[in-house]
């Protein structure tokens, strides 16, 4: 067997098989299979798609790529929490938190950005001294300990996922349900939960752009899971217009510590009660969801969960300061105001765009290695069902280049459309599949 082989037969359609999954997925971690080669044979995964079996096969040799995590020894039930990915997702910095000042272990592996998505990973960073990089021993001591860590995938973990994660998104092959179902679950598996709770964003800014695909993405994952001995609840939630107010990385940093100490954007607090309520559910502290939710609510307005949130970061190095005085965080050069060319009110904001805006203002990579720009962004003023006088502000943009900024300012007319008549409010949470 040789990889180009392997190329060829997805590039002509054929079923790979599970051996031959395996050879690429191994090969490609251990560095034996080039870059070039493994983006020729996603972008034919890609293109052509992939079957149930090939999916479920990809997952499991991408799990089995590193170690899968034995959680057992915390003697408790592990929930393990993803989103398949927004604009202003800042959804993991408040829910784990706040799950774990409930009572709930939290041990979460999360991404950096992916597309024009941003990634909780690169959010943490922008708090300084916070390592996201831990070794498998202390992220699970840091468990054992305070109930709760968050950390990136640096650790033996579904590597394969790493890699193949990272050159998706500098090769334009995000957008696929059979790989954005194996990259999901293959980390779920190896990072040893029982029971997983997955946010399906559906919309302009996610990766499932219509509720028939986010239908589909979440049946292949709850079968996956299934195959794997896990249970798994999907929340469907809405991404037509950025989650929240900030989009990029310390912005949203801001926006998640201020929704901890109270300011609840209504939004934001659709989708982390949801997904919180479905935790506490699966981790056996409560059957009824509104009951589940009055608790988690009690827990943000007696500062339990914001406590648990300096306890996070302080376990991993964080300077807490920056949590208690938001001021800290290095601010953009321009902080530039949009203002409404007409009265009315906000009919869409078009939420991918605006997280391709903020991947062009330095939030994003291109390339695999680039470092990002962590004070950049936009925040809105305003968001879809508001009204808006003429010459009242939209939006802010956070730049640190003028040229980049002049073209935010462009590109972000076009995303925002007013009309003369009322709007509705966007529903957050569209459906629940388990
Ligand atoms: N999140 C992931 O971990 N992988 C994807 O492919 C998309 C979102």
């Amino acid at each position: 067997m040789n990889i180009l082989d392997i190329i060829e037969n997805k590039r002509d359609k054929k079923e790979l098989t599970k051996e031959e999954i395996e050879y690429f997925v191994r090969g490609y971690t251990e560095g034996n299979i080039l870059d070039y080669q493994a983006a020729a044979l996603i972008m034919a995964m890609f293109i052509n798609g992939m079957s149930k079996q090939e999916t479920t096969d990809f997952t499991l040799a991408m799990a089995n790529s590193g170690e899968i995590l034995d959680l057992s020894k915390l003697d408790k039930i592990i929930v393990d929490k993803h989103s398949t990915g927004g604009v202003g997702d800042k959804v993991s910095l408040i829910l784990l938190p706040l799950v774990a000042s409930a009572g709930v272990l939290v041990a979460k592996m999360s991404g950096r950005g992916l597309g024009f998505t941003g990634g909780t990973v690169d959010k943490l960073e922008s708090i300084p001294g916070y390592q996201t990089e831990v070794d498998i021993h202390n992220f699970v001591k840091n468990v054992e300990n305070i109930g709760i860590s968050m950390i990136s995938q640096t650790l033996n973990l579904a590597p394969a996922d790493k890699k193949i994660y990272a050159l998706r998104d500098s090769i334009s092959c995000v957008e696929s349900i059979p790989l954005i179902a194996s990259s999901i679950m293959s980390k779920k598996i190896a990072s040893g939960a029982q029971k997983i709770v997955l946010d399906v964003t559906v919309g302009s800014g996610a990766f499932m752009q219509n509720l028939h695909d986010a239908e589909k993405l979440s049946r292949e994952m709850i079968e996956i899971s299934k195959l794997a001995n896990r249970e798994t609840v999907c929340v469907l939630t809405n991404m037509d217009e950025p989650l929240g107010y900030s989009v990029g990385n310390s912005l949203e940093v801001i926006e998640a510590v201020r929704f901890l100490k109270g300011e609840m954007i209504e939004d934001v607090k659709q989708v982390v009660l949801e997904l919180g309520a479905y935790i506490l559910k699966l981790a056996g502290i409560g059957d009824d969801i509104n009951k589940n939710k009055e608790l988690l609510i009690e827990n943000i307005k007696n500062g339990k969960a914001y406590d648990k949130f300096l306890e996070l970061i302080k376990n991993q190095g964080g300077d807490i300061s920056y949590i208690e005085n938001t001021e800290k965080f290095s601010k953009a050069k321009y902080i530039e105001p949009i203002y409404s060319t007409q009265e009315g009110y906000v009919k869409a904001i078009n939420a991918k765009e605006v997280g391709k805006i903020v991947g062009n203002l330095g939030a994003g990579r291109i390339r695999k290695e680039d470092k990002i720009d962590l004070s950049v962004g936009i925040v809105l003023n305003k968001k879809v069902g508001d009204k808006i006088a003429k010459n009242e502000i939209i939006a802010y943009i956070h730049a640190n280049e003028k040229e980049k900024l002049e073209i935010a300012k462009e590109e972000l007319y076009k995303c925002i459309l007013i009309v003369p008549t009322k709007v509705d409010k966007l529903q957050s949470i569209i459906k629940i599949i388990d």
